[in-house]
């Protein structure tokens, strides 16, 4: 079987933050109906999976059972390669209840001295799910690799960005043009293996 995205097709986006679903219309270039499980009042499964992979699949699943239609979900973060890939897919629960991510990057930092380790290699992960209701589900996943530098630099972006500057640059993700960072990062890599697997 040939499975296929249709343009103008309504597509459940697996989220409950309507900015993350504002910025997937976008990557897809506004060619389907998004609606995200929020509007539909569905709920958000806890992301018990261990890998970005994972839970990705499990949200599209969860979101495409439930409302009976194809659905996309996202799962991404940070891996610090001296911290054995954390925080990963803690990435957005090391900022608190607060989202404080001046207090995460201040996180990374401190445990990096802890492990007294020079190696400052991190990647950014994006894995993208879509399921099919009782059907299918395909999964993807892009990846920026960079170092990381201390103090933060940078109001762009957002999350752990002030501290990221991506292989081939100088310049962190918080201080890069945010149309730069759209062409090379790994939600970008990962939206284009998606097209690339799903849409003609
Ligand atoms: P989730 O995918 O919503 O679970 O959250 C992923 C978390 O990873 C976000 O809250 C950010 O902290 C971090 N993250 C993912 N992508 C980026 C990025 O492009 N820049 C900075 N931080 C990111």
């Amino acid at each position: 079987m040939k499975i296929r995205l249709i343009k103008g097709m309504r597509l459940i986006v697996a989220t409950h933050n309507p900015g993350k679903a504002v910025e997937i219309d976008a990557l897809l270039d506004g060619h389907y109906e998004v609606v995200t499980a929020a509007s539909l009042n569905l709920p958000e499964p806890e992301e018990t999976e261990s890998t970005f992979v994972g839970n990705a699949l499990l949200k599209a699943r969860h979101a495409a059972d439930r409302a009976g239609e194809v659905a996309l979900a996202d799962d991404s973060g940070l891996s610090v390669a001296a911290l054995d890939g954390a925080p990963g897919i803690f990435s957005a629960r090391w900022a608190g209840p607060e989202k404080d991510f001046a207090f995460a990057m201040r996180r990374v930092e401190d445990r990096l001295e802890e492990v007294s380790s020079d190696d400052r290699r991190a990647w950014f992960t994006s894995a993208l799910a879509v399921a099919w209701p009782d059907g299918p589900a395909v999964v993807v996943e892009g990846r920026v690799d960079g170092v990381l530098t201390f103090p933060p630099r940078g109001d762009r972006g957002f999350g752990y960005d002030p501290i990221f500057v991506p292989e081939g640059y100088d310049q962190t993700f918080g201080e890069l043009d945010p149309a730069l960072k759209d062409s090379i990062s790994h939600r970008a890599r990962a939206f284009a293996k998606l097209k690339a697997a799903l849409i003609d």
